[in-house]
């Protein structure tokens, strides 16, 4: 509404006309004579405090309202110097846009996170989720940002797909068979019904799935723009159940052409300090909020992200490291080994202190379309870790030699008819490129210190629930 001056000696008088505000009680007490309202109306990080007393005819009715329900006040904002808020309204009219039950589930009082995972619908109104998915969204522009910014195009890539981009096969099939209908009215076992099912029948008339990365697409149009961006939902079927994974999850994937490795890290380090500048920028009480109850120590670290380097390491040095600590790893170490979280946080928490870029992993553990680097064994890939969560960002160079990629796509089994525009794209003015992905809500983690994935993103899906 306006900014309080720091000696705080602006005239109440300044503010003596009528404002008028909606919002959603999170606390109400009251005497005999007056009350104090405290409510939420969404647009900032801060509650409103109201006084209202008996000169208001409703005021018993108003006195008898109950946590959660949605009233507009009309009143005079007076200042409040000395009080725990810097000023307050003055209640001239209290209307009742809707009165709540008085089983509303958020009293004032703390929740745990578990509990509030129950009610999706309901903890956005929790001081903890307004910080957490306003600066989700304020994170999702930023990105848009910094990539409109520098001349990306936004492309939007198909969520419905007939390949499999990470060839992990971790995919949720998409499908209009019905094995229930076909087994109505005979009895068929449904593995006798499954048999006769055949894609055929199917919507697409092929077997189709949700798509685990839009890159491949992307790839296509960054070989007519030059440089793009997805910003989309992606699903993965993961039997994975951590605080780092979801099954549905929004990710950002640019890709760049007439570009290697070092253009992809780069780009991936401007993009990730940018988006902390611009967080710290533009959610200040929120960013606060966090340090102080959720994360101590965020906003110093990120603070320190933002101006230096992040680390680099090649794989093969990575191993060297941690091979020197097996003893203190669940899963030890060896080269060609995939890295696991307990190794990404060891490299990032204790060795680097700091984000660091792995590169040039295993060809082995890796998916079939990053360049081969020339001692035959390794890729050019790169992860970027992070201290808290681990890898936040996967990316690579392109393999962009049409008879490297079949070669390739050969030895891992893959049906070339289906990759059969992919494989355009190296015949037809192939170009270096490279890219990467990040994952969204790993990223809201990085930047708000919630440690769980289910409390960053408004509906979780996750292995064995979906509220
Ligand atoms: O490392 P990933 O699998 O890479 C790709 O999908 C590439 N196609 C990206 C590219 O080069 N264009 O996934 C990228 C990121 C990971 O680093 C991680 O942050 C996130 O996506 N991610 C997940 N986030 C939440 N839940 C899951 N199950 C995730 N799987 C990956
Ligand atoms: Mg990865």
């Amino acid at each position: 509404l306006f900014d309080l001056n720091e000696s705080g000696d602006a005239k109440i008088d300044e503010f003596s006309e009528s404002i008028t505000v909606g919002g959603w009680i999170r606390s109400i007490r009251d005497s005999k004579t007056f009350g104090f309202i405290s409510i939420s109306d969404g647009t900032c990080f801060k509650t409103l405090q109201i006084v209202y007393d008996d000169t208001l005819p409703n005021f018993k009715d108003i006195s008898k309202l109950n946590v959660g329900a949605a009233i507009i006040v009309s009143g005079r904002l007076v200042l409040t110097p000395g009080a725990k808020q810097p000023f307050e309204i003055q209640a001239d009219e209290v209307m009742v846009e809707g009165n709540s039950t008085s089983d509303y589930p958020l009293q004032k009082k703390r929740h745990s996170f578990e509990y509030l995972r129950t009610i999706p619908h309901l903890r956005a109104r929790t001081n903890t989720f307004q910080a957490t998915f306003r600066v989700r969204s304020l994170i999702a522009y930023a990105i848009h940002k910094f990539f409109q910014e520098r001349g990306f195009v936004y492309v939007h890539t198909p969520i419905i797909t007939g390949s499999d981009c990470e060839g992990a096969g971790e995919m949720f099939q998409v499908t209009t068979l019905n094995v229930d209908e076909l087994l109505k009215g005979n009895n068929k076992s449904a593995e006798d019904v499954e048999k006769e099912l055949s894609y055929e029948d199917d919507f697409f008339e092929k077997k189709t799935s949700l798509t685990v990365s839009g890159q491949l697409d992307g790839e296509t149009y960054a070989q007519a723009f030059k440089k793009i961006y997805t910003f989309g939902p992606t699903f993965r079927a993961e039997n994975s159940n951590t605080t780092r994974h979801a099954a549905e999850f929004w990710m950002i994937e640019p890709e760049i052409s007439y570009a290697d490795l070092e253009d992809d890290m780069e780009l991936a380090e401007d993009m990730i300090k940018y988006i902390i500048e611009y967080v710290l920028d533009n959610a200040k009480d929120e960013m606060e909020f966090f340090n102080s109850f959720v994360d101590k120590g965020l906003l110093e670290r990120l603070n320190h992200v933002k101006d230096s380097d992040f680390g680099r390491v090649t794989y093969t040095e990575a191993i060297d490291i941690l091979k020197e600590h097996n003893d203190e790893f669940t899963y030890k170490v060896s080269w060609g080994c995939d890295l696991q979280t307990e190794h990404e946080r060891y490299l990032t928490e204790t060795v680097f202190k700091k984000p660091i870029f792995v590169t040039d992993y295993p060809k082995d553990i890796k998916a079939f379309y990053m360049k081969l680097n020339d001692d035959e064994k390794t890729v050019a890939a790169m992860d970027c870790l992070v201290p808290g969560i681990g890898e936040i960002i996967g990316g690579s160079q392109r393999e962009d030699d049409y008879d490297k990629l079949i070669k390739r796509m050969k030895e891992l089994g893959l049906d070339e008819n289906e990759y059969k525009f992919y494989l355009d794209l190296r015949k037809y003015g192939s170009t270096r490129h490279a890219g990467f992905g990040l994952g969204f809500e790993r990223c809201v983690m990085y930047l708000t210190g919630m440690s769980n994935i289910r409390d960053v993103i408004p509906y979780p899906r996750t292995v064995g629930s979906l509220v």
